[in-house]
């Protein structure tokens, strides 16, 4: 279905996992492709797989998202070439798993310069001038379970992407004057590159078995990617892909206690699993 014909689409985090799978969708669909990823090889891949199936790939740039230099040169080159946007979809991310006290300055700082400085920096590069344009738009952000849920371990993880809620939120009616659109995506588990590059702070013996858990119950990127194409069709705000965050989501506001007791055994079950280094 050709939902997007001659839309121009800018996709963080394109060279794996749910922004390739998205940009393929979004190819698929008729859009025209902006890409970027820090993996300059996993972009290119992209870039021939949705070539080869005749999607268009107007641009794609190997950068840092946490870098808002080059967001900022990727973006004048995008608007001098092309003219504004029509959608932006902030996928790119990183995760890590910690208790606290394992956790030194730069794993805080990492996490936060791309989960939520990479997302702020394609807004503020590329929504302004979505504005200005005045032909309406739409932005999609991916956040987490953990951005509506404080998982366990997930302290700067789940700080991250409870901001993406929160500013999605803000920008959800902000910018409804402009008819630019908003959804915020929380994905439960996805079978992606993560799964192998998420940084657990624990012995390697005790994160294999949670690593393992965690592909067993996740969706596949294409899954996901098709929600996304679903949620810019039906203009759907909050967006939560699996049926056990739903009903975890649905707990914690109806069912406080009950929530958080879950909590407490959820915590215990993982302090239980992941063996700390010490
Ligand atoms: N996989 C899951 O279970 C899951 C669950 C909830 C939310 N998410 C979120 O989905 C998003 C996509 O992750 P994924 O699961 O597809 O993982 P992935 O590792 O397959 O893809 C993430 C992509 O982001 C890129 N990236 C990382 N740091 C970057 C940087 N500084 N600049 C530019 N690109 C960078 C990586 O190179 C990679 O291609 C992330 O924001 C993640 O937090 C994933």
């Amino acid at each position: 279905m050709q939902i997007l014909t001659g839309k121009k689409v800018f996709i963080t985090g394109a060279a794996s996992g749910i922004g390739k799978a998205t940009a393929v969708a979004m190819a698929k669909a008729g859009g025209r492709l902006f890409l970027t990823d820090i993996n300059q090889e996993g972009i290119n891949q992209t870039c021939s797989l949705i070539k080869n199936a005749g999607g268009e790939v107007c641009l794609a740039r190997a950068f840092n998202v946490a870098d808002y230099q080059a967001m900022a040169t990727f973006a004048q080159e995008v608007h001098a070439g092309y003219g504004p946007l029509d959608i932006l979809v902030n996928v790119a991310g990183v995760a890590l798993f910690s208790q606290v006290e394992d956790m030194g300055h730069s794993d805080w700082e990492k996490v936060i310069n791309v989960n939520l400085w990479g997302v702020i920096h394609g807004i503020e590069c590329f929504v302004p001038e979505m504005i200005r344009a005045g032909h309406g738009g739409y932005i999609v952000s991916v956040s987490s379970a953990a951005g509506l849920i404080g998982l366990p371990w997930h302290a700067v993880y789940s700080g991250t992407k409870h901001a993406l809620v929160g500013i999605s939120e803000v920008l959800r009616y902000d910018l409804k004057k402009h008819n630019i659109g908003v959804s915020v995506i929380c994905p439960g588990a996805v079978n992606t590159g993560l799964v192998k590059t998420a940084e657990i702070h624990a012995s390697s013996g005790s994160t294999d078995k949670i690593r393992h858990l965690f592909t067993k119950i996740a969706l596949t990127p294409e899954r996901v990617a098709d929600i996304i194409m679903n949620a810019i069709r039906t203009r759907k705000f909050l967006v939560i892909t699996s049926f056990d965050i739903k009903l975890l989501y649905f707990l914690k506001r109806h069912f406080p206690t009950l929530f958080h007791l879950i909590m407490l055994l959820l915590t215990r079950i993982m302090d239980k699993s992941l063996k700390r280094d010490v």
